[in-house]
């Protein structure tokens, strides 16, 4: 079983990498392989609606800024944690406009769904507020991608203006222990259902009305 930690602070190894280490020791010592992709330190454009992905399986401009090698990688995981630090009281518009594009080209022309079915949990950094909204911003890609959303004792943030200062978040800390135990159960349990002949629920073809039809 292996876990994916996206990095979607600019800090390589900032608060938000402190959090997302964290949780990753303690998958590790639930015996959950770990790895943490960062999306560096470049603006990270959102998505232009081009439509490419459709046609390509992959986003055009995704060979630029590591969403293209992350959806690669996405294929062989299990899990998920996305974690980004608090820009004006939302989540950083990099990690927002990287998900955009992974999320837009996955799945798509005829490349399997990576995400779908598989646990994913949202972490936030902030020095002081705009965590609870940011969260929010990240699960919004869970909910509409079949991903069931793993939770923790208390929301999962960190607060710290640099990694050092969230040393001292005791609480937050606590809180990225448990989301890992919580993610490493939900994984096993997941595994145990699929020995015990547990399928995947039937995929209806649906209509998308757009809101005129
Ligand atoms: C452009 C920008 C906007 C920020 N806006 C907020 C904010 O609205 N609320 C807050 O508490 N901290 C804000 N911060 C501080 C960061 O959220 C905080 O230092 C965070 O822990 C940094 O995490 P990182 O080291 O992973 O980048 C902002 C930082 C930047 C660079």
């Amino acid at each position: 079983m292996k876990v994916l930690l996206v990095n979607g602070s600019p800090h390589e190894h900032g608060c938000t990498r402190r959090a997302l280490d964290e949780v990753a020791r303690t998958l590790g010592e639930g015996g959950v392989e770990t790895e943490v992709v960062w999306i560096g330190a470049r603006p990270v454009g959102g998505c232009t609606a081009c439509g490419a992905c459709a046609k390509l399986g992959r986003c055009a401009f995704g060979e630029k800024d590591g969403v293209n090698a992350f959806l690669e990688k996405a294929a062989d995981v299990d899990g998920f944690v996305f974690g980004a630090p608090v820009h004006y009281g939302r989540a950083g518009a990099s990690l927002l406009g990287f998900m955009d594009r992974a999320f837009y080209a996955n799945g798509s022309a005829g490349r399997p769904d990576v995400f779908a079915h598989k646990p994913a949990a949202a972490v936030t950094s902030a020095r002081r507020a705009g965590t609870t909204s940011a969260l929010t911003d990240i699960e919004k890609y869970f909910t509409i991608s079949q991903m069931p959303i793993v939770s923790s004792r208390y929301w999962n943030m960190v607060h710290g203006r640099e990694a050092a200062d969230v040393e001292q978040d005791e609480e937050g800390l606590w809180t990225m222990r448990q989301l890992g135990r919580n993610m490493a159960w939900l994984l096993r349990c997941i595994e145990a259902g699929r020995a015990a002949g547990v399928g995947l629920p039937e995929q209806e073809d649906g209509t998308w009305t757009n809101f005129v039809r």
